[in-house]
């Protein structure tokens, strides 16, 4: 049987590291992990629990109660892909409102949320075979991956791939806010303390702006079926 390696795919905001990491998974046979979804349903829980909100923050409160949040995908055939569980509830539509938007990289940047979420990244993905997106996957969580991506794009274009993707499923918001989300979390992501988004020396870069999704597809796979063939030589 084919050995299988590790791909790591990190970048910015709605750069399509989602739209990307799900194909490849599905070419390859590969599991997808989708590690925001993992931050966004911790903030969802958090939110609830009114720890956070637009005028409060309270750590030691979100650190306490980490222990009562669970979370797995489960995979839906129609999809294709797992989708996130928090305590047994299918959370997926609700961890991509804007509001959580506006309150994950916050949540993200406390080191007990990280080390918790890391923990269980490196769990799901220690028998390899596993396509994994997020900011730190080929720097902190899967330093050793055969594949590191970091794929980067526009601000303006990734705030409008964004805006219709809400639009579409018939969110009431307008581009400027989705545009000044996607600013103020490249801001946070990038400058945070714990895991910074940095792009791993090892990683290849996509600048998927000047370039269509099935190119940019076609380029991924191509690389990724090379290490594959390299880790079974
Ligand atoms: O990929 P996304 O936009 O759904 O991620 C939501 C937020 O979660 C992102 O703004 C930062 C945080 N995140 C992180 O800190 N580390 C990861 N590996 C994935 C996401």
């Amino acid at each position: 049987m084919d050995k299988k390696i590790t791909i790591a795919i990190d970048g910015f905001s709605s750069t399509g590291k989602s739209t990307v990491a799900k194909r490849l998974a599905k070419e390859l046979g590969y599991v997808y992990v989708d590690t925001g979804a993992m931050y966004r349903a911790v903030t969802l829980y958090m939110m609830r629990k009114v720890f956070v909100s637009e005028g409060n923050f309270d750590q030691e409160a979100i650190v306490r109660h980490l222990p009562f949040v669970s979370l797995n995908f489960v995979f839906n055939d129609d999809l294709g892909y797992g989708e996130i569980y928090l305590n047994n509830e299918n959370v997926e539509k609700e961890i991509r409102y804007l509001e959580v938007s506006q309150q994950v990289s916050r949540v993200s940047a406390i080191s007990e949320v990280r080390k918790m979420l890391v923990e269980e990244q490196q769990q799901m993905g220690k028998e390899k075979g596993v396509v994994m997106d997020g900011r730190d996957i080929g720097t902190v969580v899967f330093p050793n991956a055969e594949l590191k991506i970091f794929m980067t794009a526009s601000t303006e274009q990734r705030a409008q791939r964004r805006y219709d993707e809400l639009k579409g499923r018939g969110d009431d918001i307008s581009y400027e806010d989705v545009l000044q989300n996607v600013k103020d979390r490249d801001f946070m992501d990038s400058t945070r303390e714990d895991s910074p988004l940095i792009m791993a020396d090892d990683a290849v870069e996509f600048n998927n702006s000047r370039m269509g999704l099935d190119e940019q597809f076609e380029k991924i796979l191509k690389i990724a079926k090379e290490k594959i063939a390299a880790a079974n030589s």
